[in-house]
């Protein structure tokens, strides 16, 4: 079979021949892989940045899709860490770690969509006691997470919602995702922290795709603009597109009643996220949440590389074009 192969962490991966994988025990099925995500976790993976890469390689890169099954189901799967993932044409996956899905299904809108909206719908359901009428702030809005969690907060009944991020065109774009107010993060740093002091003084909670220096500021303005400093405020870190690291002024944590979790692979149990993969792949499925996805054909993974570094559309790869509806 062909498989997007990686043979060193510095390059993207190729379009090459691979041994197809055979399933070990009965929950293991080898699926027709249709369609694939090439999520920023996945970039990672295939450069060996992510805290989970063991360093092994070849990989075959790739940590969810959908595929079709022996049984003739459509299914959309997690893959534990390993090194043969989801961009080939066929893969081994546990049947306990995937949801069958409705055979209307659009397979590249579930590919795309599902590792995205996990990460607010994970971090609002098994991280907090998240309650209707809380107010979220989204910090990062403009990337593919950022806008779905926009989408994921008013579906659990959100009360305002603010989408703060770089992007002016792609701000505008969020009143019609669910967002009551949104919050440029470029120019002068004051005027931002002013803005978003104003704007976000009376949220509950903070879902932070972008740590780093950003969310230091975003946090010191928040605190700053707390319009009652003693109601609680729970600052999810979720991603990190703007750094590893943040240097979280003390007084932050003292000044308000701020307490910072973190909601991801580890923080959060397995099977925890696998119990909410159902219903997640349900409200996809129905349309809920929309995401700007773009299939590529698997031969073209070096090329989907090279455009995923710029591109605002998620990826999608397939490895069985002719075999996929929206190829
Ligand atoms: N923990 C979890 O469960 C989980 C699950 C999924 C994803 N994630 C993480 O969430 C993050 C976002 O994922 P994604 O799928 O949304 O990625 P994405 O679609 O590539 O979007 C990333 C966004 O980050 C913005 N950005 C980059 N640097 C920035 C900065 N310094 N300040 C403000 N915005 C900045 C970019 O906006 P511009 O247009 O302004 O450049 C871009 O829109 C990643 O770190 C990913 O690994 C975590």
């Amino acid at each position: 079979m062909h498989a997007a192969v990686v043979t060193s962490f510095g390059s993207p991966p190729r379009y090459q021949e691979f041994p197809s994988p055979r399933p070990r025990d009965e929950d293991e099925l080898l699926v027709d892989v249709l369609a694939a995500g090439l999520h920023p976790r996945v970039r990672s993976q295939a450069n060996g940045s992510h805290y989970t890469s063991t360093g092994e390689l070849p990989l075959v890169p790739g940590i969810d899709g959908v595929g079709r099954g022996p049984d003739g189901r459509l299914r959309y799967f997690v893959l534990p860490d390993t090194t043969m993932g989801a961009m080939a044409e066929q893969t081994v996956i546990d049947a306990r770690r995937s949801v069958v899905l409705p055979e209307s299904s659009d397979p590249v809108a579930v590919a795309a969509a599902m590792n995205p909206a996990m990460s607010s719908w994970v971090a609002l359901r098994q991280r907090i006691s998240f309650e209707p009428g809380q107010n979220v702030l989204v910090l990062g809005a403009t990337g593919n997470a950022g806008r779905i969690a926009v989408q994921v907060a008013k579906h659990f009944g959100a009360g305002a919602i603010i989408g703060a991020g770089r992007d002016g065109d792609r701000l505008a774009g969020l009143s019609a995702l669910g967002a009551t107010d949104t919050v440029r993060l470029d120019g002068d740093p004051d005027e931002v922290a002013q803005r978003l002091g104003r704007a976000a003084g009376a949220v509950d909670v903070v879902i932070d795709y972008l740590w780093g220096e950003p969310a230091v500021a975003a946090m010191v303005a928040v605190v700053t603009g707390r319009v009652d400093r003693g109601s609680p405020l729970t600052w999810i870190q979720v991603g990190s597109v703007a750094g590893p690291t943040a240097p979280i002024p003390s007084a932050a944590l003292r000044a308000a009643r701020l307490q910072i979790v973190g909601s991801g692979q580890g923080s959060v149990r397995p099977r925890a996220i696998l119990a909410e993969l159902p219903a997640l792949a349900e409200q996809i499925t129905r349309g809920t949440f929309t995401i700007d996805a773009h299939p590529m054909p698997l031969a073209d993974v070096e090329r989907a590389w090279a455009d995923a570094a710029s591109t605002s559309e998620r990826i999608v790869v397939l490895p069985q074009p002719s075999r996929s509806p929206s190829a």
